[in-house]
Order: structure tokens, then C-alpha cells, then sequence
């Protein structure tokens, strides 16, 4: 199979692309990254080493239909999985403009791209946010309405329904996986666990917002990977399915743990002023992807979390070479104002 991954240089895409090529001898990859200050070309530097005949970079926007229309025929593409986007809640709520660009009008751009260029199928990648927030009971299913709260969650949610339409309107293959809070090798450190990592290994202030209650389904990188590759190869044209890792934590809870395996202490835990619109609770059904593609995570939290720490510890120099001048511009300024 011939597929396009976009968003392939970020923290999932570039664990679903190695993990995939590993697998599957007939497979290649283009990977269409615009290297935003989240993409690492770095994060796949051995796959480039590794598979020159079946992986092939390009740095370019999923909102560039020429570029997209040019790759779809040169390569013979037989198949979209569209991971890249903006992806950081607090960014969205910091400045909305980059979300809507690419997690909205770009979706629609590679959208209609894949189908006027003949591209069999569109897998689009989503997020359990879509669905809003949940009380201390319930889980999400792919029946739950749309109630997203942050701009980050409206903008996928947005571009859900773009690829909805695309089904109902065209008769377009097309197929959307929604996952819960992934963790694991090579996450950029915005996120809880990479950016509480990186505080508490250099002894600095680890920001918890709130009371620290707020609840996240944690589910390992690769637990995600095999369920969007069992939605492209089995998922069923014009259907949702839910991923999640069955590891339901406090945010308080998930903090203690990274210290206590970096044998660091609780005192560096600081209680800040609260993300706003901070959802509660999310907790995935996935009953649906476990009958009709056999997904199972396969990760429980504990060694999820081993991997990762030991993961970080090893991978120390890359930590480092991904916090760009932009990066840190951001989390000054986010972070400052919240102390
Ligand atoms: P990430 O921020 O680590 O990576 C995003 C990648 O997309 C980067 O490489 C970036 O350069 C690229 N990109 C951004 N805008 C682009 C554009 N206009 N054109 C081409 N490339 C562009 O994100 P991630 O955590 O790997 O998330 C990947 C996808 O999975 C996203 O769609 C996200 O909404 C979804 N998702 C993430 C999680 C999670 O916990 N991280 C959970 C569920 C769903
Ligand atoms: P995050 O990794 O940003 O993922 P999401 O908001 O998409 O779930 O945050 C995970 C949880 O951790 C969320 O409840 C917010 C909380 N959090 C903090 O308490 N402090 C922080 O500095 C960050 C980045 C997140």
C-alpha cells in the first residue's frame, strides 16, 4: 500500500510511521509535515537511515492543494491518514488563528484534494475532546454529541464534521478515529507528562493546574497506532470509532508517579491558577473498535509510564533540541502568568 501520513514529523505520527514501516514490507510512506515549532524531522531520523526506498519526507502544509494534488500522483497514493494539526489546548486558547488554518480549512483543503485525486480512502485522526466534558460517571461513545470547549477541540470538532460531510455529501471513503490522552517516546513538552519530565528532572516547579483533579484517560502511543491502522485497513467507510487506554488517572496522581520514578520530591508540585474552560473528566466506551476491529490496548499505565520515563532519560538530547525560541517564548508567557 502506497499512503500519504501528514503530521508524520509530530509525536504520534512519527510512532505510527516507524511502528507501520517495521510491519509491513509493502508499505510505503510519504510524509507531509509542515514543521510547525511541534514537527521534529529528528524524531525520524532513523527511519529516513532505515527505509530509503519506502519513506519519503516532504515539508509542505496540508493546506496546499497543488502540493497535495502533485504528491497524490507522483506517488500513486491509495490512502490519507491525516494526523497533523495543531494540537495544544493551551495554545488555542492563547491565539485560535493557527487551529482553525490547518485543524479546520486545511482538513477541508487535503479533503478535497485525496477525493478529486482519486485517493481511496481518508482516515482523519480526532480526539476524545470533540465530545466536551464528563461528570465523575459516564463514558463517550461515538454517539455522544459534539460539545467541544476549547478552541483546540472546536477546530477538530469542526473538521469532523467537514469529513462527515465529505461521506454524506460525495460518497467519500472516509473514516475518523477519536482517542484519548496519548503518552509515550518522542511527545513534545507542552503536554502533562513530557513537560512535567522535563521540569522535574531539572528540579524546577512542576504547574498542576487547579485542584489537580481533573480526570484523563492515558493510553500508550502505540496502543493509538494500532487502532487508526486497524480503522485504515478494516474501519468501515463513513464510521467513528473510539479509542481509549482504559487507564483513567487524576492529573495529581499522574504527577506523583513521575516523581516518585525519578525519586524526586512532592514539594516540587506547584498548584496554579486553572486552565480556563478546563474540562473535568474524559473517559472512552471503545466497545464499538474492540468488536468490529479488535483494537485492545495492550499498555497498562504502569509500564507505559516505566517506558516512557526510561525513554526520556535516554533520549535526554533530543528533550533539549526541540524546545525552540518559540517554544519557550510561549511557555514564559503562559506559565508567567499563571503562578
Ligand atoms: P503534535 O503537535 O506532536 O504534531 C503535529 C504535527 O503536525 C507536527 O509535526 C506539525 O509540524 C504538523 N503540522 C501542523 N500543522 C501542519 C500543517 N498545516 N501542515 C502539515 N503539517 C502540519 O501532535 P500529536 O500529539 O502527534 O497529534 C497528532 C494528531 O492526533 C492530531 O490530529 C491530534 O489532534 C490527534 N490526537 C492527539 C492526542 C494526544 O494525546 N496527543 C489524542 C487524540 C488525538
Ligand atoms: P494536556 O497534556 O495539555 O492534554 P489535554 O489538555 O489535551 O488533555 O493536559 C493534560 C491534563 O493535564 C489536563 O487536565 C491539563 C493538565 N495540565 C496541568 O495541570 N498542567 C500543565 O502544565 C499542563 C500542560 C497540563
Amino acid at each position: 500500500m502506497r499512503l500519504l501520513v501528514t503530521g508524520g514529523c509530530g509525536f504520534i505520527g512519527s510512532n505510527f510511521i516507524r511502528d507501520m514501516l517495521a510491519r509491513h514490507d509493502d508499505l510505503t510512506i510519504v510524509n507531509l509535515d509542515a514543521l510547525t515549532y511541534a514537527g521534529n524531522r529528528q524524531s525520524l531520523a532513523d527511519v529516513e537511515a532505515a527505509y530509503t526506498g519506502r519513506y519519503v519526507f516532504v515539508r509542505g502544509d496540508i493546506g496546499n492543494a497543488e502540493l497535495a494534488h502533485y504528491l497524490f500522483a507522483a506517488h500513486g497514493i491509495e490512502a490519507v491518514v491525516n494526523f497533523a494539526a495543531e494540537t495544544h489546548v493551551d495554545r488555542s486558547i492563547s491565539d485560535a488563528a493557527p487551529f482553525i488554518a490547518t485543524n479546520v480549512a486545511g482538513t477541508q483543503t487535503l479533503l478535497d484534494a485525496a477525493r478529486s485525486g482519486g485517493v481511496r480512502r481518508f482516515v482523519h485522526v480526532s480526539t476524545d475532546e470533540v465530545y466536551g466534558t464528563l461528570g465523575p460517571e459516564g463514558k463517550f461513545r461515538e454517539d455522544t454529541p459534539l460539545a467541544p470547549n476549547s478552541p483546540y477541540s472546536a477546530s477538530k470538532a469542526g473538521a469532523d464534521m467537514l469529513v462527515r460531510a465529505a461521506y454524506e455529501t460525495y460518497g467519500y471513503d472516509t473514516v475518523i478515529t477519536r482517542c484519548s490522552n496519548n503518552y509515550g517516546p518522542y511527545q513534545f513538552p507542552e503536554k502533562l507528562i513530557p513537560l512535567m519530565f522535563s521540569r522535574a528532572a531539572a528540579d524546577e516547579p512542576l504547574p498542576v493546574y487547579g485542584d489537580g483533579l481533573n480526570v484523563r484517560d492515558w493510553i500508550f502511543v502505540t496502543d493509538h497506532c494500532r487502532g487508526v491502522e486497524l480503522a485504515l485497513l478494516k474501519g468501515k467507510a463513513g464510521e467513528v470509532y473510539n479509542f481509549g487506554g482504559d487507564a483513567e488517572k487524576p492529573n495529581i496522581e499522574v504527577v506523583r508517579t513521575l516523581l516518585a520514578a525519578l525519586g524526586k520530591p512532592e514539594s516540587l508540585i506547584r498548584f496554579v491558577t486553572d486552565r480556563p474552560g478546563h474540562d473535568r473528566r474524559y473517559a472512552m466506551d471503545f466497545t464499538k473498535a474492540a468488536r468490529e476491529l479488535g483494537f485492545a490496548p495492550s499498555y497498562d499505565f504502569a509500564r507505559g509510564i516505566a517506558e516512557t520515563v526510561q525513554w526520556y532519560r535516554d533520549n535526554g538530547a533530543w528533550l533539549e533540541s526541540v524546545k525552540s525560541g518559540a517554544y519557550r517564548q510561549f511557555m514564559d508567557s503562559w506559565y508567567g502568568a499563571r503562578a
